[in-house]
């Protein structure tokens, strides 16, 4: 994966990365609208191997779309991106990470220390949200990290 390029999504990238979310079952609604939010991975080839998300609500940032394609999966490329993304939202001033999932429970608990939390906190601050509103994810647990002390 060192030959993997990470850098800030733009426009142009919008189809490829629709793609790859429709290749991991995971929503495309709001994606064109927060695009500035994500961060894509190229391979040595020119492909988008991965993906992952952040719509900002205020204070609150609602990690999304994490995703990396399936021949590329297991090799730290999540991981990298997560990281990547976290730092980001840190420097731009977000206080606190959420996020909702089904499937990735223990990559976000055991690797960046997110907690289980209820939903009913954040129904405020991400009611805008397209993601939170998809009654998909009505179901999924939601996770939160603080970035910030206090
Ligand atoms: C979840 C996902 C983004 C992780 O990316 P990845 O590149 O495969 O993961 P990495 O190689 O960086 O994983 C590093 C570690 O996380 C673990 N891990 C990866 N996916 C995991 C998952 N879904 N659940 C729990 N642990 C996971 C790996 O086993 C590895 O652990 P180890 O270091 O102890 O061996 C990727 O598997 C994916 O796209 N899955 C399908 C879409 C999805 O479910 N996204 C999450 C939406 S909330």
């Amino acid at each position: 994966m060192d030959d993997v390029r990470i850098c800030r999504a733009e426009r142009d990238d919008l189809p490829e990365l629709l793609a790859l979310l429709a290749a991991v079952d995971l929503p495309p609604e709001g994606v064109e609208e927060y695009l500035d939010g994500f961060m894509v991975a190229w391979d040595a080839e020119g492909r988008l191997v991965g993906a992952v998300g952040l719509e900002r609500h205020g204070s609150v940032g609602l990690l999304r779309s994490a995703a990396v394609s399936p021949g590329a999966q297991g090799s730290g490329l999540g991981l990298r991106l997560t990281s990547e993304l976290l730092a980001a939202a840190r420097a731009d001033g977000v206080e606190e990470v959420v996020l909702l999932t089904t499937t990735a429970q223990d990559f976000f608990g055991r690797k960046f220390g997110f907690e289980v939390s209820g939903r009913d906190a954040y129904e405020g601050a991400l009611a805008c949200s397209p993601e939170w509103n998809l009654p998909r994810c009505s179901s999924a647990v939601l996770m939160r990290l603080r970035l910030t002390a206090g």
